[in-house]
């Protein structure tokens, strides 16, 4: 998939998300095959005030590119300049807007799935960060509960000068509930030029393949299924490449995981005994027999004791891999 005139070498995004895509995260999910990966949200207002909390969060390396970081807002002046220091912290590939947020707390500022009520503001903000930078923008939207409107504002953010688009076929009313609306982002691909990339409820191999087909879409773009299970990358590429399943993993290879995220978030100075011990649990929670190594980790006072736990689950031949992921 080409996005402007960048070159991917596949098509399986990872979905930005927050407090889970970060540095380490991504690394894994592109040591396993996604081929874009974007940060978590980044407040713009935040940025502007120069918020080290917000700016870390386009914190990359070589590694990973080519990464594309996500802003937060509803005014165009501010977004491009939040989109100008971070281009100079970090220079990230592309840069892409979030109009798919539900967040009460962020929609009552106009932000996230708010702006799908405001297409004047999005035509705003998306010409705005054309103009202001030399890297592709692209956007990722929900769609609303009518085809045309939703239609409406796919061709408005494609002729503001969008590179890509992304669609979780599902409303702002929604959340995360129910099924994404394929239909809808199947017209959706069929109304643009540029690229448009489905995302909403793609959690194995299985459904990674029907989606793409289904839609005729460029792309998939994964979020929740690969929360704590970054291997879900290779079983999708693996599947769509070859058509067969990957077998099951041992749950020493999940540990490794762990393991090479809790390295990376130190050599990164990401490393925090909540954000390691929050992982943990979401690491864990594909194997049999469990419960007992997550009330341990749970239980851990510090960063050291549940480091130690993981290391041990290296040796535990009583646990065993339950899922594919
Ligand atoms: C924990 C969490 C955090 C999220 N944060 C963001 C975000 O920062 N920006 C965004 O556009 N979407 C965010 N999303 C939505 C996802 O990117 C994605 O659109 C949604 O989860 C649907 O895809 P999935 O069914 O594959 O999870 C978030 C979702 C979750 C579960």
């Amino acid at each position: 998939m080409n996005i402007g005139k960048l070159r991917l070498k596949g098509n399986l995004v990872l979905a930005p998300m927050a407090d889970v895509t970060n540095l380490p995260f991504r690394l894994l999910c592109k040591k396993y095959g996604a081929s874009l990966v974007y940060s978590e949200m980044i407040a713009s207002d935040a940025v502007i005030r120069h918020n080290r909390k917000s700016i870390i969060r386009g914190l990359t390396c070589n590694d990973e590119r080519p990464l594309g970081l996500q802003l937060l807002g509803s005014c165009a002046q501010v977004m491009a300049d939040s989109a100008l220091i971070l281009h100079e912290t970090y220079k990230p590939e592309l840069f892409d807007v979030n109009i798919g947020c539900p967040d009460y707390k962020i929609m009552k500022h106009g932000c996230g799935s708010a702006l799908l009520r405001t297409p004047a503001a999005i035509r705003d903000i998306i010409t705005q960060l054309c103009g202001s930078l030399d890297v592709p923008v692209t956007a990722k939207m929900r769609i609303t509960g009518n085809l045309d409107e939703t239609l409406k504002l796919a061709r408005c953010i494609e002729s503001s000068g969008a590179s890509a688009l992304s669609v979780h076929g599902k409303t702002p009313g929604q959340k995360y509930a129910g099924t994404s609306n394929l239909e809808f982002i199947k017209k959706i691909k069929r109304e643009l030029s540029i690229p448009v990339i489905a995302n909403g409820g793609i959690n194995n191999e299985e459904t990674a393949k029907h989606v793409l087909e289904y839609t005729g879409c460029d792309g998939l773009m994964i979020g929740r299924a690969v929360i704590g299970a970054p291997f879900l990358f290779r079983r999708i590429s693996h599947y769509l490449d070859k058509g067969e399943l990957l077998p099951l993993r041992t749950f020493g290879e999940t540990v490794d995981d762990l393991l090479e995220y809790c390295e990376l978030s130190r050599k990164f100075g990401l490393l925090t005994y909540s954000d390691f011990k929050l992982k943990c649990q979401w690491f864990v929670r594909g194997g049999e027999n469990v419960r007992t190594v997550r009330k341990k980790i749970n239980d851990a006072k510090d960063l050291e004791s549940v480091i130690g736990i993981v290391r041990d689950l290296k040796e535990d031949t009583s646990l065993i891999q339950k899922t594919p992921f």
